[in-house]
Parts: C-alpha cells; structure tokens; sequence
C-alpha cells in the first residue's frame, strides 16, 4: 500500500516555471510540495545559455516584442498569450532583479545582446552564457527562505492521481524505490520538454516528456504536438554530447560557413545569420546534405569576431570547446541542429488551466499558443516566469481538499534491468523519420516502428521504465500530428507538403484520446 501524505499544492518540476510559481503559491501561505527527478539543478532552465528577451524601454519595445514574437511564430501564435508574455515579462524580470539575478552589466546598465528574428536588442544575459543557472539560482535561494515551500530532489512523478475526473495528487516514486501517493488541492505541472524522444537534443536526460505523457494519461487536451523545435547550432563531434552553441555567439556576429567555406544563409534570409531558428536550422540540415545523403560540414566561424573576447563572453562555451580542442578565436566549430524546445504540450488557458479540474501546466510543458509554430530565441525562460506566476494565481481558486480516500494500491517498484536498446532505438527512428524534414512515408515508417517496439519497452516502475514509456507516448503524439499537419509551418517542416496552408491547417492541432482535430486555442 502507497504512503499518503498531504499538501496543498504539489509542482512537479524545479525549473524557471515551477520554482516561480512555488514563489507565489507560498507566499499566500500555502504547503507547496516541488518535486524533480534529479538533483534541482538539473533542468531545461539550467542550461539556457543565451538569456531572456524582455522589452524593458516601454510600450514601442513591448509592441515590437509583440510582433517580433508573432511574426517569428509562422500564423499559429495566440495573440492574447503573446501579448501577456511581452506586457507581463518585465514585472517578472524586475522581481528577479529585486530576489538578486546578477545580470551582466557594463557601466552598471544591464547589457542587452540580440538573438535570431529580434527586431533589437532585448535579450539579457548572465555570466555570459549562463544565464539559466543564474536565473535557477537567485529563484532557488528565494524559494529556500519560504517555510511552505518543500523542494523533494530525486523523486519520479509516476502518474498523476485522478478521482471523479478531477486531480486529487500524484504518485511518486522515491530513489530508494518507494512508492508515495500525495494529495493536493491542485498539481501544476512544470516538467519540461521532451528533447530526450531524438537521438539528437541539447536536453538534459531529464526532459523525458513525463508531465505531458501523464497529462495525456489522465486526459487533458495535448496541442501542436508536430512543433518540435531544432536549434540550429549544436556542436557536431563524434562521440560528443550535442553541446548546444549559444544563438547569441550569431547575435554577437559568427556566422555559418558550408563545406566549401560559403555563407549560405546569403541565399536563404534576409536576416542571414539571425533569420528565424526554423529557417537557419533547415539551411544547415540542407547544407549538410551531400548528393549521395552522406553528411557534409557546416561550420559557425567567429573567428574574424574582434569587437568581443569570447573567452569573457561567452566563458561556458569557451571553456567546452577548448576542452574538446576548439578555440572559437583560432577555429571553424563543426555544428548540426538538434532538437532543443517543444512549443506544443498540455493545452492551457492563458491562467495554466488544463482540460482537467484541478491540472494546471506551464512552461515548455503546457502549451498556451505563445510560441506558434516556432518559438522565438530566449523567450522561454520568459514565459515559464510569467505563466508560473498566472497559474499560481489561479491554484489559489481549487477547493479545500476534501477529505481522503482509502489509499490507492500502488505496484511496487521492481528495478528488473530495464534496458537502454529500445529507448535508443526510439530515439533514433524519431530522429530519421521524424526530424528537422518530414514526410508522410517517413512519418508512416516510423509509426509502425514505433508500434513494433511497443512491446519491448519495460513495464518495470523503475525511473527508467518510467520515463521511457514516457517518451513512447510523445513519440507517438508528435508522428500522429505531424502526420495530420499535410503543410509546412514554423518548425514543421513537410518535403511532401512545402508550402503554408492557412485555409485548411491556420489552427491548433489538438489530441483528445487517440482523436485528433485543428482548433483554435
Ligand atoms: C540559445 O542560447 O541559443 C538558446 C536560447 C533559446 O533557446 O531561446
């Protein structure tokens, strides 16, 4: 029998999203309970190099923000989302300058750098390329000095609890393998991507999709699931993580040279270098591409950059890189797509509501239409601080708990040997048929693989079985709405369908169960 305990509010996650909203639930006085499956420094928000783009200068910069955000988008952005995103963004950034984000200054006047499909410069920074840890750690150290917030590092969110269709707690797997059901007034799910479905991801091993496999268990509407970003720069050496390559290394002037030395994006945008990431990451994908399908180099060249010292700059990457031999003062850096952000995932309101009474979701898990086709650069850490805070507001509605059932049986955890090969194997066919350019024969194939290593895969209640079962469920929402997107779009790219349809495919792709339609959001 599982232990049960009680709080008020649980949030799974420990990123930008859930420790901003834990903020605000607890200063209310609520229990608030933020669980993550690693250490809390271990999330999406973590890694988030370039920054955070805000319009600090007033209503010309929030409206260019505004624009810029939906122009970027492709057709597919929620005006009403974006408009709360860029007008609410700098109250949250002054919040983290008052709880003591150390953003880079020159002079004492926050430095503002630029990044793809920014119309200026708008985007801060921290320690150079660090500036989600940063951001983690001014959150963490506030949310530390609250006695109602309880943060529970290494612990597995198994499944969510659902009772009369309504949200009752969660299940929670504790390293040791122990079973916990906790009860809550409301859960908000702030859990991440999923980049970990592709063999290729700048993610961590934690963006497993857990949050949005589980919202879908527990049947909330999941949106525009075929909107996978791919960031344009991740490092490309074999045997090396997809390290990813800050945008703004662009932004601050490199540029991207082909196997024979050529800028190519001269012949793709307007905006060459800093076009949006959909169009410079299909550029390099393209230009990758040998005749005969074997892979060419693409190389980010920053070496007649003399206007900054990356060393100081850009220190994380310097230091990366020359631990792998690479001197982005002396070298060409080989670099690939990877994929980076989901803009779909648990369809919300513009409060973090999901489909589900008492379920709420927000950053790079929900999906509120902010991004559209393709996201923005270093609008996330923006949106999980500005949806974290609204859905905090709106978990203050959820009734009082009522009193608890008798505990739900919960299957013991048995660690049986899950097996890394049908995770891998997931990711690899994602990753060929399903990637940065599709079409339905890929799609069908990979459908039917997908299928085929159903079985395989462990049905042990082991993190591992866990979250790769996880990653099974997203595969299949991302084939299944790609499949069902016959246009391209933002980050959706079709060889079989290239162009943009408005009139048929203008909306939302949305699953319900197995169903899927085109809504608006
Ligand atoms: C980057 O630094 O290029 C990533 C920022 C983002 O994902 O918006």
């Amino acid at each position: 029998m599982a232990e049960v305990q009680e709080t008020d509010f649980v949030i799974v996650g420990a990123g930008v999203a859930g420790l901003r909203a834990a903020i605000g639930l607890a200063d209310s006085g609520a229990r608030v309970l933020v669980v993550t499956k690693e250490a809390l420094a271990e999330s999406n928000t973590h890694y988030a190099q370039g920054g955070i783009a805000v319009a600090l200068t007033g209503e010309q910069d929030v409206a260019l923000h505004l624009e810029d955000t939906v122009n970027a988008g492709d057709g597919l952005v929620n005006r009403g989302a974006a408009r709360v995103l860029v007008e609410e963004g700098p109250l949250r950034v002054e919040e983290l300058l008052r709880w003591g984000t150390d953003f880079d200054r020159e002079n004492g006047r926050l430095m503002l750098t630029r990044e793809g499909a920014h119309s200026r410069n708008r985007i801060l920074h921290a320690h150079g390329d660090a500036t989600g840890a940063e951001i983690a750690r001014s959150l963490l150290r506030h949310a530390r000095a609250i006695p109602g917030i309880t943060l529970m590092e290494w612990t597995t969110t198994v499944d969510l609890v659902v009772e009369e269709g309504a949200v009752a707690g969660v299940e929670l797997l504790s390293a040791d393998g122990q079973m916990h059901q906790v009860r809550a007034r409301a859960v908000l799910l702030a859990s991440g991507g999923a980049g970990q479905v592709y063999s290729d991801t700048t993610n961590p091993s934690v963006a497993t999709g857990d949050g949005i496999a589980m919202a879908w268990r527990a049947g909330a509407d999941i949106a525009d699931m075929e909107f996978y970003q791919f960031h344009p720069t991740a490092l490309s050496l074999p045997g090396v993580p997809r390290f990813l390559l800050s945008e703004a290394l662009r932004g601050e002037g490199a540029r991207l040279r082909n196997s024979r030395g050529e800028r190519f994006m001269e012949s793709c945008h307007p905006l060459l270098e800093l076009a949006p990431r959909d169009i410079v990451a299909r550029a390099i994908a393209r230009e990758g591409m040998g005749p005969g399908g074997e892979q060419l180099p693409v190389w980010l060249d920053m070496r007649h950059v003399t206007a900054i010292d990356p060393a100081i700059r850009f220190p994380g990457i310097s230091k990366f890189l020359v631990a792998h031999g690479l001197d982005l003062r002396r070298d060409l850096i080989p670099v690939r797509p990877a994929a980076h952000y989901l803009m779909g995932g648990i369809r919300t309101d513009l409060h973090g509501r999901s489909s589900v009474p008492r379920l709420h979701a927000a950053g790079e898990a929900a999906c509120t239409g902010v991004h559209g086709a393709n996201r923005l650069a270093s609008n996330s850490l923006l949106e999980g601080l500005v949806f974290g805070a609204r859905a905090a507001e709106a978990m203050q509605d959820a009734p009082a708990l009522h009193a608890g059932r008798a505990p739900v049986p919960a299957e013991p955890p048995k660690n049986n040997g899950d097996l890394p090969e049908p995770r891998e194997r997931l990711q690899r066919t994602m990753w060929e048929k399903a990637g940065l350019l599709r079409d339905a024969e890929g799609l069908s194939a990979a459908c039917r693989q997908l299928c085929a290593l159903k079985s395989q895969i462990p049905s042990s209640a082991s993190r591992q079985g866990i979250e790769t079962r996880n990653l099974y469920t997203i595969g299949k929402m991302i084939v299944a709405s790609a499949l069902a997107r016959e246009e391209s779009r933002g980050a959706h790219y079709r060889n079989d369908f290239p162009h943009r349809d408005d009139s048929r495919f203008g909306r939302h792709s949305l699953l319900r169960g197995e169903k899927i339609s085109f809504e608006e959001l």
